[in-house]
């Protein structure tokens, strides 16, 4: 695998190969790397000629100091995992390579996200998916892939560029990975890491609460006193507190709150579990093909 730090030496490298027109696939992440992030790999190994990841530690998208100087930077053990998943390049570039004219600028600035940032992560933490949109828009502009993959867990952000994507009218697919789950059903995450053994005992309760929810949309239950009812399960472990659990509508991201499906409908929720926040989704009516 080969590591490059600036946009230049990768741009370097991948001459050729953007030359002779392969097929480049494109796994951005912010390190501390676990097997949900492999998946990714895996796929684009499998459907890609070459792959580039990138670890970036995109302070923009951070709206808590507190959880960017938290967040978990594993570089040694990141690498021997991408070299052992078949990743051919890595991008690890420091914050002046991906802001060279400083982090006020942003190719994603004047997009409008309208209903799919009002809720949930874009209301619970603002600025959120503005850095997110600016880091991913910069990224795509240096590796140009062809193919971007992103994990289902982070079901807002995948929509939100799936719509930068489409208003900047950059030339990439996406592809969307399940999420990978340890054994009790938590979703993989970075910030798992961070959890003593209590509190990832706790977390487990997340999933089964999603998963109570969405067995209760297929049966036509209401989707409000679902919302309602996992949030009091939640809220009544002492190691956990829920910020919001919501059902909504794939398409736009408002809630659903009944009848005919027009597209997927998704529970999503975040929830404090100790000192981390944790976010998680299940797809519980599959949009209708
Ligand atoms: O999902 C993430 O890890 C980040 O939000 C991303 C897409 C790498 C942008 O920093």
């Amino acid at each position: 695998m080969i590591i490059c730090t600036t946009a230049a030496e990768l741009n370097e490298r991948l001459a050729g190969a953007r030359k002779e027109g392969q097929r480049i696939g494109f796994v951005p992440t912010m390190g501390a790397l676990h097997r949900g992030h492999m998946a990714l790999i895996r796929a684009s190994v499998t459907s890609c000629e070459l792959t580039v990841a990138s670890i970036f530690v995109n302070p923009t998208q951070f709206n808590e100091a507190s959880d960017l100087s938290a967040y978990p930077r594993t570089p040694r053990a990141d690498e021997e995992l991408l070299i052992a998943h078949g990743c051919d390049f890595l991008y690890r570039p420091d914050v002046a390579d991906i802001y060279p004219n400083g982090d006020q600028e942003s190719a994603a600035a004047e997009l409008d996200f309208g209903s799919l940032t009002e809720r949930m992560e874009g209301a619970h933490r603002p600025g959120h998916f503005a850095g997110v949109a600016q880091v991913v828009s910069r990224l795509l502009d240096i590796v140009k892939p062809r193919v971007l993959f992103l994990g289902q867990k982070d079901y807002q952000q995948v929509a939100v560029i799936r719509s930068m994507v489409r208003q900047l009218d950059l030339p990439v697919m996406i592809e969307v990975v399940e999420t990978v789950r340890e054994v009790d059903g938590l979703a993989l995450s970075s910030r798992n890491r961070r959890l003593g053994p209590q509190e990832r005992k706790a977390a487990g309760l997340i999933n089964r609460q999603l998963s109570a929810v969405a067995a209760g949309l297929l049966a036509g239950w209401d989707p409000e006193k679902l919302e309602t009812a996992a949030m009091d399960a939640m809220q009544r472990h002492p190691l956990l507190n829920p910020e919001y659990v919501e059902v909504f509508t794939g398409h736009n991201l408002l809630p659903y709150r009944g009848g005919p499906a027009a597209a997927e409908i998704v529970v999503a929720c975040a929830v404090h579990c100790g000192p981390v926040r944790l976010i998680d989704n299940r797809i519980a009516i599959p949009s209708n093909p």
